[in-house]
């Protein structure tokens, strides 16, 4: 629709029902194209009845906030007002923005004015990092999307919509729980509300590559090969044959050039390498190339790595080598005094905090992060677990909550599967077993494994307790997963002094990984080792438990919980908890506490075997 057109319309107030032509598939690597960042102060209208949405009917309404209304007359009735309302910081949760808004769960309207000048651009997309958790969306008045999930990327053509001058995007977030959401009703962090992430006006060419992957090929086990194969494929932003898409990775003097068929697709196409010429990415050397793609005219960059990753009986092989995942859990969660993590440096503080530790690898806790912090781990040679939060109690049932979860795993996978450093798709953490859960999930995992064939899928389980001193795995799933991994909490949740005599059955000859254990302690609390949440209690359990999985047949990597104490309702222990979760082997604040040197010093002994 022409802009006068739609101008008109707004004027009339009949196009508030939706320019829901606006939705796009999430575009991959945004931040390789020229952007306006609305990154900055947003008004904010606190909307606890949804007054800005709703009439007094419970129906939508017309007038509602979308449409910035004016007094156009000293008699007219506007009973709100975005300028005069108070500003936040965008990116950012509001509940550690606004202390009225610290447990407040409901909607928030955003309000962001900017100008644009003469800007000539083909295509403009409105880029959004992460809105938590439903989020509808207005660009000058006229609704382009309503967006589920609060953890995954998600963009909107308003090429259309914008005008010179003066240009507004409003934004309601609610981020009210639900039995049939994803995650359900109940979890174990804080449920921070608003605009999380990066907001920003992409600019792209009419034509443009809407997704590619650039990988290496496993080998084909042909010993001392002199040859590496490198696949490519790729998808336009429009359904047209015969464009070029040459790649380009000037480092290797490699270029090759693809053309798009019907579906304006470049199918699954390899090409070779000097095997010799071929730096892999690795924890030890994390090579990045930088790699040019160009679709006619325009050329993007990317920097990518080349590994291969897959497993062989009961051992991972990352670039056919054993490797042992030296690994910590790690919630979206700010290194300093809680909100959600949203920049490189916050991603570079926690990621160095890991890197202390010895990890080579991070479970990225219990929702995919915010995309700098797998970018710097990638540079910082640190593998990454990434993870849906398909967690405890879901709607198994529901086809709407099974059709949200394998959105937010598309937009995972979609964003992140150029990077050579994730090496584990997770679909779910700790889901009570059931016939649905096995069918919703069993679903969940052959579509990961269709939308990524290159990548371990993998899911935390439960062990259920066979009988006194036996635990034993035993999830349908298991046929499922390339990896096997579960949380045990014997010392927390079970007697430590039991460790010893703990016999872990897993009957399948898959790798495992013990994706959690852990206990609490409040940093700076002394005493006996007996006395929970001391820092000696959990020095004690940190030493019994390694002490016991390190028995583990098969044992390729362990994720304890958790690199840092972090927000959650649910603990509510006074002068112990206060609202924070203290499994943390840093305090809130940063503080070491004495069982970081005991995983430390473990990692020290298993990197020290590796390297022989
Ligand atoms: C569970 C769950 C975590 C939770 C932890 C705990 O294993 O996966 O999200 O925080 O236990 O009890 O602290």
């Amino acid at each position: 629709m022409n802009k006068l057109f739609l101008c008109l319309m707004a004027m009339m107030g009949v196009l508030t029902a939706s320019a829901q032509d606006a939705v796009l598939p999430l575009i991959q690597n945004a931040k390789a194209y020229e952007s306006v960042s609305l990154n900055g102060e947003w008004n904010y209208i606190v909307d606890v009845q949804e007054e800005g949405y709703y009439d007094y009917r419970m129906n939508p309404t017309r007038w509602g906030f979308f449409q910035n209304a004016k007094p156009q007359r000293p008699e007219d009735l506007i009973e709100y007002d975005f300028d005069k309302s108070p500003t936040m910081q965008i990116p950012s949760d509001w509940n550690t923005q606004d202390e009225r808004l610290f447990f407040y769960e409901g909607t928030v309207w955003f309000y962001k004015q900017f100008k644009i000048q003469n800007s000539k651009s083909d295509k403009v997309l409105l880029y959004f990092g992460a809105v938590n958790y439903d989020a509808h969306v207005y660009v000058n008045g006229q609704h382009v999307g309503h967006h589920i999930g609060g953890f995954t990327p998600f963009n909107y053509d308003v090429t259309d919509l914008l005008k010179e001058g003066e240009n507004n995007v409003i934004v309601k977030v609610d981020n009210k729980r639900h039995a049939e959401d994803v995650p359900t009703q109940i979890f174990d962090w804080w449920n921070y509300g608003g605009i999380t992430r990066d907001v920003k006006l992409v600019k792209v060419p009419a034509l443009y590559l809407e997704d590619y992957s650039l990988q290496l090929e496993k080998a084909k086990g042909v010993k001392g090969e002199k040859q590496k194969t490198i696949s490519f494929s790729a998808k336009l932003s429009k359904k047209e044959a015969g464009h070029r898409i040459t790649v380009s990775i000037p480092e290797l003097k490699l270029e090759k050039t693809f053309t798009t068929d019907a579906e304006g697709k470049v199918q699954t196409s390899t090409f070779g390498i000097q095997a010799k010429k071929l730096k892999l990415w690795s924890p030890e050397n994390p090579k990045l190339y930088e790699v040019r793609f160009s679709v006619d005219a325009a050329t993007i960059t990317d920097q990518i790595g080349f590994r291969t990753i897959e497993t062989k009986g009961k051992q991972i092989l990352l670039n056919g080598r054993p490797v042992f995942l030296r690994g910590i859990s790690i919630h979206n969660e700010k290194p300093n005094g809680g909100g959600r993590a949203n920049s490189a440096e916050d991603a570079r503080t926690l990621l160095s905090w890991a890197q202390e530790l010895g990890c080579n690898f991070v479970r990225l806790a219990h929702y995919p992060h915010h995309e700098e912090m797998v970018r710097e781990a990638e540079k910082m040679g640190i593998l990454v677990w990434s993870e849906i939060p398909v967690y405890w109690t879901i709607a198994w049932k529901n086809p709407k909550t099974f059709e949200n979860a394998k959105q937010q795993l598309t937009d995972m996978i979609l964003r992140d599967h150029n990077r050579a450093n994730v090496i584990i798709w997770s679909i779910a953490n700790e889901t009570p077993h059931s016939p649905e859960r096995d069918d919703f999930l069993g679903r969940l995992a052959q579509y990961a494994r269709s939308m990524d064939s290159t990548r371990l899928i993998s899911m935390a389980m439960e062990v259920t307790g066979a009988s006194n001193y036996v635990n034993r795995l035993n999830d349908n799933m298991n046929k499922f997963v390339d990896v096997v991994s579960f949380n045990q909490y014997i010392g927390w949740y079970r007697d430590v002094n039991d460790a010893p005599k703990m016999k872990w059955e897993i009957p399948y000859d898959k790798p495992v990984i013990i994706s959690e254990f852990g206990g609490g302690a409040r940093y700076g609390y002394h005493g006996e080792k007996n006395q929970r949440w001391t820092e000696e209690f959990q020095e004690n359990l940190y030493r019994e438990n390694i002490a016991m999985l390190d028995k583990i047949e098969g044992l390729s990597g362990t994720t304890p919980w958790i690199l840092k104490d972090f927000r959650s309702p649910r603990r509510v222990l006074p002068g112990i908890q206060d609202y924070y979760n203290r499994k943390g082997l840093f305090s809130d604040k940063g503080e070491k506490k004495k069982a970081f040197y005991v995983l430390q010093e473990w990692y020290r002994q298993k990197a020290s075997q590796a390297s022989h």
